[in-house]
């Protein structure tokens, strides 16, 4: 039996410098790895460690893997310094990703915060790819300046640029600068004048703790009712494979049993934001 904590080498074929913090880094694996979206993979930096990441690619670019890191603590800075060519370990998919099935003939209502854009990507190419199947998609993102938004070039240049009756993009920063002409404001903003049929929708939500609990609250304010609310929870992981308990969170396996939970299956279990 294949050893499932055997990573499998990736040479890195290029690094892009996202924001002062985050990078998006291009792994060619010496074996194809297919994945739903929104499954994680566990990355190994060799002499340091390993974290989990979410694949920010499409699931159908079957010969290589984007990661978008953010750098963070041992893992991240060591992979930060990583260059073109170097090598790095992956090992996955894990989780159960996002039930696209379930998505299927409803809108959708994507909304991210910080490096949370980067499952939210892959999510939202393989919407696009299959845009016929949704009824429409909303796609809400805030970061804290304009240096801090992640796929600059797809959010302001290539995203605008879809069919605008079957994709809405709503851009904010919680600052701006002399350059910034759009909005201002945290992305809990960009909910506003929600032109959505909430109940024939649902909303998929990734970014960090504190943005995902206030745009959940200001969701259900909205009339979204927990079951239709999917949120990403990053908790702390170690083995991927449900067998160390690093990441539980009440009965559940977040690497298992996630890392995408309905709001209704979390809500009352204690330290959900943490
Ligand atoms: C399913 C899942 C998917 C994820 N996907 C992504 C993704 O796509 N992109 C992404 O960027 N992240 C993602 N994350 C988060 C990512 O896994 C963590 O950022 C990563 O594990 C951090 O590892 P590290 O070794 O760099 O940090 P660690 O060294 O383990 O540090 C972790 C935390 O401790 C804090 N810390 C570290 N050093 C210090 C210090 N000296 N003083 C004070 N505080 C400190 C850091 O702020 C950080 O919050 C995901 C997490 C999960 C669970
Ligand atoms: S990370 Fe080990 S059980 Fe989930």
């Amino acid at each position: 039996m294949k050893n499932p904590y055997l990573p499998v080498s990736a040479e890195i074929l290029e690094v892009i410098e996202e924001t002062p913090n985050i990078k998006t880094f291009v792994l060619k694996p010496k074996e194809e790895i297919p994945f739903r979206t929104g499954q994680f993979m566990e990355l190994t930096v060799p002499g340091i460690g390993e974290a989990p990441f979410t694949p920010s690619s499409s699931p159908q670019v079957k010969e290589k893997l984007d990661f978008t890191v953010m750098n963070a603590g041992k893992v991240t800075s060591a992979l930060h310094k990583a260059k073109p060519s170097d090598k790095v370990g992956v090992r996955g998919p894990y989780g159960a990703g996002y039930p696209l099935d379930e998505f299927k003939g409803r809108e959708v209502l994507i909304v991210g915060g910080g490096v949370g854009l980067a499952p939210l990507r892959s999510f939202f190419l393989t919407l696009i790819e299959d845009i016929k199947l949704y009824q429409k998609i909303t796609f809400c993102y805030g970061a804290r300046t304009p240096s801090d938004i992640v796929y600059k070039n797809l959010v302001m240049k290539e995203w605008p640029k879809l069919d605008k009756k079957k994709v809405a993009l709503r851009l904010t920063v919680d600052a701006g600068d002399k350059t910034w002409k759009g909005k201002v404001g945290l992305v809990t903003t960009t909910l506003d004048n929600l032109k959505v049929d909430i109940g024939g929708s649902v909303a998929v939500v990734c970014g960090p703790p504190i943005m995902m609990k206030f745009t959940t609250f200001k969701l259900i304010d909205l009339g979204y009712k927990p079951e239709q609310i999917y949120l990403s929870m990053e908790k702390n992981m170690s083995c991927g494979i449900g067998k160390c308990g690093h990441c539980m969170m009440g009965k559940y396996y977040v690497c298992k049993d996630g890392p995408v939970f309905t709001y209704d299956k979390i809500k009352d279990l204690p330290a959900v934001w943490d």
